[in-house]
């Protein structure tokens, strides 16, 4: 496809004094402060995508009548900006959040932007507020981005909107659980899905996040962090922790993660640790993985080692499996096993540029 926008760029005069935000990137948390500028472009039936604007960050104004409010037809990407040693700013294979940015749309119904203009979105907003991008060796300190998109046409009708708003915000984030490497407890979600057959689980759209709320609350009642989705159809597979995938590492060096099915997000991530496995001495495999196979292989010492993965949460340990009348005990140590942790920095050097990028996954923004 070929780039339809530009971007004119309008400076906020109220930009976070350097102080503050110095103090706000020592601990950045994870989602809770937000950049000086954010980018924002329109897509109408008539115009395709026009617009694009880098202006301060604030409030967009949307008429109580735009369909996103009624019927959640949104879409939106993950994606971190990293400082390399040299004080350079690059991001982690954009194309693939494009790639999958314009199968969410595809699914919801929403223009597919390009490539080009969606990476120019994000190069166009990190170039103006890069002083927001955390410095080299302050741990795993990165700017998240987050592209979105959704109808903005005020329509009560059910039918894909005719106007259409994408926008980039940024926000300086650590790590993405408060406890950082301890492992995280998970529940299995018995009575609610995160996604069905046919449905938007493979999409990244705002609808399913909101579906995984009702069984993380429950998890979060019985003690854990989050909550493991099954398949809707059977409650025997194991899915995807609503915000990350899962992976599994067994005493004879297997990888194991559960098939895309349809209903499970392709996390980049996940993605990127199936491609490095074999660097690494592991044999990767994508196989449907019933949630017996997790408690049994535990008690077996079969399964060694578990961990959850995601652009926010990188790798991240997991410990203790709770369900409805029975629990799985951790094999995730005080701060994961040593294959995940070896995973996680594996991923981290390249993302950080310690270690060569022999893929070419790496894209400089500033
Ligand atoms: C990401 O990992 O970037 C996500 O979008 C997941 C969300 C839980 C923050």
């Amino acid at each position: 496809m070929t780039p339809e926008l530009t971007f004119t760029t309008t400076r906020t005069d109220i930009s976070v004094p350097a102080g503050e935000r110095e103090q706000i990137l020592a601990n950045p948390g994870f989602g809770a402060y937000f950049t000086d500028h954010m980018v924002t472009a329109t897509w109408t039936k008539g115009q395709g995508w026009h617009g694009g604007e880098v202006r301060p960050f604030g409030p967009l104004q949307i008429s109580p009548a735009a369909a996103v409010l009624h019927y959640a037809q949104e879409v939106f990407e993950g994606m971190k900006a990293y400082r390399h040693a040299d004080g350079s700013v690059w991001t982690f294979r954009p194309d693939r959040n494009a790639a999958r940015m314009a199968r969410s749309c595809e699914r919801l119904a929403l223009p597919v932007l390009s490539e080009e203009d969606f990476v120019a979105g994000i190069r166009a907003l990190v170039e103006i507020d890069q002083s927001w991008v955390p410095a080299y060796g302050t741990g795993e300190t990165s700017l998240y981005l987050r592209p979105f998109m959704f109808a903005s046409e005020a329509f009560l009708g059910v039918r894909p909107a005719n106007e259409v708003t994408f926008s980039v915000i940024a926000s300086p984030a650590g790590s993405y659980f408060p406890g950082g490497l301890k492992p995280i407890t998970l529940w299995i979600s018995q009575d609610y899905a995160r996604a069905g057959s046919g449905g938007t689980g493979a999409a990244k759209c705002g609808g399913n996040y909101a579906s995984s709320l009702a069984g993380q609350l429950e998890g979060i009642a019985q003690g854990c962090d989050q909550a493991v989705f099954l398949d809707s159809s059977t409650q025997t597979y194991i899915e995807e922790l609503g915000g990350m995938n899962l992976f599994f590492v067994t005493k004879d060096g297997r990888l194991r993660t559960p098939a895309l099915t349809g209903s499970i997000l392709e996390g980049v991530t996940r993605d990127s640790i199936l491609e490095i496995a074999p660097d690494l001495g592991l044999k990767p495999e994508e196989s449907r993985i019933g949630i017996d196979e997790w408690k049994d292989g535990v008690a077996s010492g079969e399964i060694t080692e578990v961990f959850a993965c995601g652009t926010a949460a990188v790798i991240t340990p997991v410990g203790e499996l709770r369900w409805d009348g029975g629990s799985a005990p951790s094999t995730a140590g005080a701060e994961g096993g040593e294959i995940t942790r070896t995973i996680r920095q594996a991923l981290l050097d390249i993302q950080y540029g310690v270690a060569e990028d022999t893929r070419g996954w790496m894209t400089r923004l500033a």
